[in-house]
């Protein structure tokens, strides 16, 4: 079969390896890399890859052929896991965060993510829709190609109902692909304070089944925190939502260890975020039940916070995971994955081959897409970051600098000059 395009001459192309599972631990360690690669496409797909001139048999008189000496190239990348719609903005609570206010102090004044509840409660649909598409249209020029979009700051069925609207619409229109997690159990709505449980019913019999209904969300989420929900209740919630059909995540052991962890392995949660306070035997029981770590070191940076999540230890044990921004207003104001990706070599002591197998093969089966994107399988998405870079290791070397000069999504270039 001919190729439609043909991208040639990468100084390297970054191959991860698609095994019908997340890579866990060790297994992180590998993928193909080719040199002076080429990428084949077709219909939008991938058709082949390879090495130096392509293969006679995929060009022919129609193939058009774009060379790309002097750059790298990987499938495009995924952040699995954003809040990505909400109104206003928290810069007024920097200096409460320099002058060390801590982050649940913050929520407990009545501010943090109830102060954004506000300000998305206030914000109509063009309003929220216009703020999510410039956030989108900034990961797109960092490279990402699928963005998971949380709801959690409307906290009320409207708000929350908006929330996953812009989502769906963004997703028609944007050209990056939206996986959308339903996540009212965010935090504990100002009406609801002291009435957890109260919230959580409401949640359960009047939100869970109109999501489900609608069709708005595929994954449930809830903050399992000192504070804000228990490990009892995210387990009462997140077991109900299993019942209805959606696939589960967890924020848990972010800033306090309460078990949120347990609640995880219990009920096979695709996912668990944050884990920056995980213990051994957490991460002992996360490797068993084979839930995918999701690790936002970039909200660790902006926390201030000097533990990261124990990545290293992760995978000795033989976990999977992926690395991911946490966009959001309070904990992590950036649309940079490049920048969490730097920061799990950093500050993780991840390898520039385990970390882009993060957030490309893994983090495809953590928003359960691992079987269009993710990868260059033949067949796949042809969605493809390219970097402005000699070889993959400079992606970390040359830090805090955007790298990427193209990015193509579905075979059409969305960013860049052909
Ligand atoms: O993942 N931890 C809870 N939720 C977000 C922060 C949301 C916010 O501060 O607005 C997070 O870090
Ligand atoms: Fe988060």
């Amino acid at each position: 079969m001919t190729a439609d395009l043909i991208l040639t001459h990468f100084n390297q192309v970054f191959c991860p390896r698609d095994v019908g599972h997340p890579l866990f631990g060790k297994a992180m360690a590998t993928a193909t890399i080719l040199e002076d690669g080429y990428i084949a496409l077709k219909d939008g797909k991938i058709l082949a890859v390879g090495q130096g001139e392509p293969d006679a048999a995929l060009v022919g008189p129609e193939t058009e052929l774009r060379s790309y000496e002097g750059k790298v190239a990987t499938p495009g990348l995924i952040d699995c896991h954003t809040h990505l719609v909400y109104g206003g903005s928290r810069e007024h609570e920097f200096a409460k965060k320099l002058a060390g206010v801590s982050y649940l102090d913050i929520l407990a004044q009545g501010g943090g993510i109830l102060s954004t509840v506000r300000a998305t409660r206030a914000s109509d649909f063009a309003t929220l829709y216009d703020k999510s598409k410039r956030l989108l249209d900034y990961m797109l020029q960092h490279g990402v190609t699928t963005v998971e979009a949380k709801s959690g700051y409307g906290l009320d069925w409207e708000t929350e109902h908006r929330q996953l609207e812009v989502v769906k619409k963004l997703n028609q229109d944007h050209e990056i692909d939206l996986v959308s997690t339903f996540m009212a159990a965010h935090a504990i709505p100002e009406e609801y304070k002291g009435r957890s449980q109260a919230y959580l019913d409401e949640i359960i019999k009047d939100m869970l089944p109109r999501v489900k209904a609608e069709n708005l969300a595929e994954f449930c989420d809830i903050f399992c925190e000192k504070g804000v929900f228990t490990a009892e209740e995210s387990r009462y919630l997140l077991s109900k939502a299993k019942e209805l059909g959606y696939k589960l995540r967890i924020h848990a052991d972010e800033i306090a260890s309460i078990g949120g962890v347990d609640v995880a392995a219990e009920l096979e949660a695709t996912s668990a975020e944050h884990l920056m306070m995980i213990t051994d035997e957490g991460i002992e029981k996360l490797a068993k039940a084979k839930v995918i770590g999701n690790l936002l070191p970039a909200t660790t940076f902006s926390l201030m916070e000097d533990t990261y999540a124990p990545a290293r230890k992760m995978l000795d044990a033989g976990m999977a995971i992926t690395l991911t921004t946490d966009s959001n207003p309070g904990s992590c104001p950036t649309a940079n994955l490049q920048f969490a990706m730097q920061l799990g070599c950093f500050m993780m002591r991840l390898t520039p081959i385990e970390v882009l197998n993060a957030v490309t093969i893994n983090a495809a089966y953590s928003v359960d897409r691992a079987s269009t994107i993710g990868s260059f399988t033949r067949g796949k998405q042809a969605d493809i970051t390219i970097f402005d870079a000699p070889n993959l290791d400079y992606l970390f070397y040359f830090f805090a600098t955007n790298l990427v000069t193209h990015v193509y999504k579905h075979g059409r270039l969305v960013l860049g000059q052909q």
